[in-house]
This record gives C-alpha cells, structure tokens and sequence, in this order.
C-alpha cells in the first residue's frame, strides 16, 4: 500500500520581483507502508523545505503531495492542523517535552488530547511502545530527571502512540552520543519492523542513514539518486559513503 506519493514538489522562496530561491525544483518519489526511508543530501540542498512540506509546516510552490491517498497540498489551514494529528508523527531534534509532566504523561498527551481512546488501550500501547525503546522503567521520571538520550527516545514514543501513518523525522541523532544515537535508531527499527511503522528520516549521517531500507539523496532541489539495502548494514554504509563522495555532504573521516 502506499503511504506517501510525491509528485513533481518545487519549492521557491521569496516573492516576484525580488530574488528568489528554488529551493526544490521537481521532486517525485513514493513510500509504501512499513518501509523505513533515509533523505540525504548536501545542505543547502532542501531537505529540510522537503521536510516542512510534507509535514505540512509549508505548502509547496508546485506538485502533489498525497498522504493515505489525500493531496494535502489542497487543505485548508484548519483541516492542516486536524490532519496532522490523526495522520502523522513527528521525531524532532529538540525534544519539545513538557517538563511538568512525567514521560509517562508527555507521551500519552496526544492520545489525552485527541480523546476518544480507551484508558486500558492506552496503557497497553504505552507499554509495548515504551518496552521497545527501552524507556519503561523510567515512565514516572521528569524530563529534567533523564539523559538527552532517554528524553530523544520519549519524544519518539509520544510521535508514535497516536499510531500515525507517517512518522517524520529530522535528524532525530543529531544531539546524541554515538551510543545514545545507536539506541535510538535500534529502537525506530524495531518500531520499523515490529509494527510495520512507516518512517521518513532526514540525516547527514551515514552510520543512522544505514538502518534505513532505502536512501534518497537530493542534490539542488532534485533527487539525484537513490539506494536500497542489501540487508546489510555496513555495505548501505559505505555506499552511502560513495555517494556522498561524488555529491557532497559528510565524508569519511578515516579515508
Ligand atoms: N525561509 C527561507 N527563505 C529563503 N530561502 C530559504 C529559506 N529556507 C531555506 N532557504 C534556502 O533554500 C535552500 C534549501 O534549504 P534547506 O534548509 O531545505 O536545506 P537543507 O538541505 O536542509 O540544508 P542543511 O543540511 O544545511 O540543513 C537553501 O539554498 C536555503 O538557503
Ligand atoms: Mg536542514
């Protein structure tokens, strides 16, 4: 089944007359449920814009983004806000948890707020989700009470719990540790695989881009390739490497 259909995408910023920006010239690509999506590039080179327009944080200047089969690129203001909710989730680089509740309660807030979930459902959900990123013996602890890691992998449970068909995620490792960041992208694989999570990620690292089953790289405003993995890690890695080499981005630091 297919999730996301992106058709033709341009994104220019600025208005006529002054200069402008095209920041995305004609991006196309499709996500089919349960896949686990990597988007790559040198900066600069949009995938951030990318990113906003597909979660409806900026509308695109031209093309079709359709989300379940709905082109959200024709939604009004208000139905954005509505869609967003029940439709996606979002893994992002600062936290954005609420310090005067537990984890417990952070997570749970978007079920509470969309309000027509059982409270037995509810704790059942929080609990396998909260097994699988390794975060459950710490449910009652405050934000301020845990580690950037731990706080990294809350946030990713909150974006999960509504069950959204698309989970976005920008640089979700960027302010980890290596061992935290490797937690944490064993944890969204396992999400991946064990419940079919459908997930889009935006990094300039390699060594997160390597757990993905297939990487986009964009390249000023157009995909300029894309890779699928073998089922092993380390040779998407290193042609990840490859790639970044011919287009520009990180490189290997020991080459
Ligand atoms: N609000 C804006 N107004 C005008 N130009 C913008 C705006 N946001 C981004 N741009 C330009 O659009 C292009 C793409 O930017 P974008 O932020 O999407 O890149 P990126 O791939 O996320 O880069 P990085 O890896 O550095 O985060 C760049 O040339 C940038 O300068
Ligand atoms: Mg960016």
């Amino acid at each position: 089944m297919t999730v996301l259909e992106v058709k033709g995408v341009g994104k220019v910023y600025g208005s006529k007359g002054k200069t402008t920006t095209t920041a995305l010239n004609n991006i196309s690509f499709t996500m089919e449920k349960g896949e686990f999506l990597g988007i790559m590039g040198p900066s600069g080179s949009g995938k951030t814009t990318l990113l906003n327009v597909l979660s409806t944080i900026d509308r695109p200047t031209s093309g079709e983004i359709n989300i379940n089969g709905k082109n959200i690129v024709k939604l009004k203001d208000k139905d954005m806000s509505d869609f967003r909710g029940e439709n996606l989730g979002f893994i992002f680089q600062d936290y954005n948890l609420l310090d005067s509740l537990t984890l417990k309660d952070n997570i749970l807030l978007p079920l509470t707020l969309s309000n027509h979930h059982k409270v037995e459902e509810m704790e059942n959900r929080l609990d396998k989700i909260s097994r699988n990123l390794g975060i459950l013996e710490i449910l009652e602890k405050y934000p301020y009470e845990v580690s950037g890691g731990q706080k990294q992998r809350a946030a990713a449970a909150r974006a999960i719990i509504t069950n959204p068909k698309l989970i976005l995620a920008d640089e979700p490792t960027g302010a980890l540790d290596s061992k935290s960041a490797k937690v944490l992208l064993e944890s969204i694989t396992k999400l991946n695989k064990e419940d079919n999570a459908t997930i889009l990620m935006v990094t300039h690292d390699p060594f997160s881009a390597s757990y993905c089953d297939r990487v986009l790289f964009i390249k000023d405003g157009d995909l300029y390739t894309e890779i699928r993995t073998t089922g092993e890690r380390k040779d998407l890695y290193n042609k990840i490497l490859n790639v970044l080499s011919v287009i520009g981005g990180v490189g290997n630091e020991f080459a």
